[in-house]
């Protein structure tokens, strides 16, 4: 498979994002997270050339992934899927293709970190094999305090 589109299932179309999709990613990123990132952020991920994707249902952005690959090591930043249609599988197929692309891309190896807090994606990753490898702590803003991250991996 190369960085073109992939038809991964359920109608579920992944695309690599472009500039003009910034609004729409930005949309599915504030619905769905309680801190989510800035169009800033985005933009920056994007000018950064990290490998960065969007899924698409029926023409319309309704999740997104992004990777940073160094050397052999895949970083798993973001993994989304709009609050309206979580729970039917379209996070397992976003976290599927980021495997194959982190292979695709030379990775051995991927990391992430999540919030201890964060069930689904918590059950998520396990299902998909990951394991944890450590804490950083404060990691994350919350409400109030920060909260730790756990740092997740997966050998590929
Ligand atoms: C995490 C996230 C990507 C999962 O996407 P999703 O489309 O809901 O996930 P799926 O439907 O593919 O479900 C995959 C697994 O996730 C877990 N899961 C999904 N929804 C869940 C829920 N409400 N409660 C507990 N576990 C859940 C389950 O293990 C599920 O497997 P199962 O259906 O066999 O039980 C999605 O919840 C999301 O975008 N959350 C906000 C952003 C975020 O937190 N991203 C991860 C950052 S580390």
């Amino acid at each position: 498979m190369g960085a073109g589109s992939a038809v991964v299932g359920f109608g579920l179309n992944l695309r690599p994002m472009t500039d003009a999709d910034l609004p729409m990613v930005a949309e599915v990123e504030a619905a769905a997270y309680s801190h989510p990132w800035s169009m800033n952020v985005i933009r920056g991920c994007i000018k950064m050339r990290y490998d960065a994707w969007v899924a698409e249902l029926e023409g319309v952005i309704r999740g997104h992934l992004f990777i940073q690959c160094v050397l052999d090591e895949a970083h798993l930043l973001n993994v989304c899927v709009h609050p309206t249609l979580q729970g039917q599988g379209f996070g397992r197929q976003l976290v599927a293709h980021a495997e194959a692309r982190c292979e695709q891309l030379g990775a051995s190896r991927i990391i992430l970190e999540v919030r201890p807090s964060n069930k689904p994606a918590r059950r998520l990753y396990r299902d998909a094999g990951f394991e944890r490898i450590g804490v950083r702590p404060g990691y994350y803003p919350g409400h109030g305090s920060r909260e730790d991250a756990w740092v997740l991996s997966k050998y590929l």
